[in-house]
């Protein structure tokens, strides 16, 4: 018989990470939606998959956006009515510097393989106070950059530049990228690091 595996992440570290595709095709959990309460607006959901975040933001009201690279996750939130666009987050988004929060939710600190980077790109995008919301993995990860690719039952996609962040690297990331490190929190074992941009004196 033939072995199936859920998707997983097959990181060169040796990490093997179930992906949640369950999760991002679903609504936005308890736990997700106590994270996002009070939430300043416009908020950009960065690497928003299919739209969860999005789509409750704008149930509740708030000004919300997603971007990712994803044909596919940009359809499906489409599909549910969120306001998201097809693009990197290394190429021109609308309304930069202007957002009041970003959120890199449930892995989307890997982008790009370049923590550091990826954040430096979300100060420029955020207003001058504004704040990121970045979820993050637990004690003994620290920051690795690391290759991954997807495994689906037997198929393996290319490898591709990933990056995996624990409670015990993102206040380096913070400081190094110009932000401050103004929550940490832990919900339902899901690991949250609010930053906020100093304001300037
Ligand atoms: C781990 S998933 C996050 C899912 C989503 N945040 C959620 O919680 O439902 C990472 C997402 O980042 C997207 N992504 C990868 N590179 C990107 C880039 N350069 N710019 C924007 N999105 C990107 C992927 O397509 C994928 O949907």
């Amino acid at each position: 018989m033939a072995l199936v595996h859920s998707p997983h992440l097959v990181c060169s570290d040796g990490a093997v990470v179930p992906l949640r595709v369950d999760r991002w095709v679903g609504c936005a959990e308890n736990v997700d939606t106590e994270i996002l309460a009070g939430v300043k607006g416009p908020v950009l959901d960065v690497g928003c998959g299919p739209g969860r975040h999005v789509a409750a933001l704008a149930a509740n009201g708030i000004v919300a956006m997603g971007i990712d690279i994803s044909h596919e996750a940009v359809a499906l939130a489409e599909r549910r009515g969120a306001p998201v666009l097809e693009r990197s987050v290394f190429d021109a988004v609308p309304a930069t510097g202007r957002w009041a929060t970003a959120l890199l939710l449930d892995g989307s600190i890997g982008i790009g393989g370049n923590p550091l980077r990826l954040l430096e790109r979300i100060r420029e995008l955020l207003a001058n106070d504004g704040t990121v919301i970045v979820e993050v993995e637990g004690l003994g990860i620290g920051c690795r950059r690391v290759d991954a690719r997807i495994r689906v039952d037997e198929a393996l996609s290319n490898w591709f530049p990933w990056a995996r962040v624990g409670v015990d690297g993102i206040e380096y990331l913070a400081h190094a990228s110009g932000f401050v490190l103004s929550h940490l929190g832990v919900k339902e074992s899901r690991w949250f690091a609010f930053l906020n941009a100093p304001v300037p004196q």
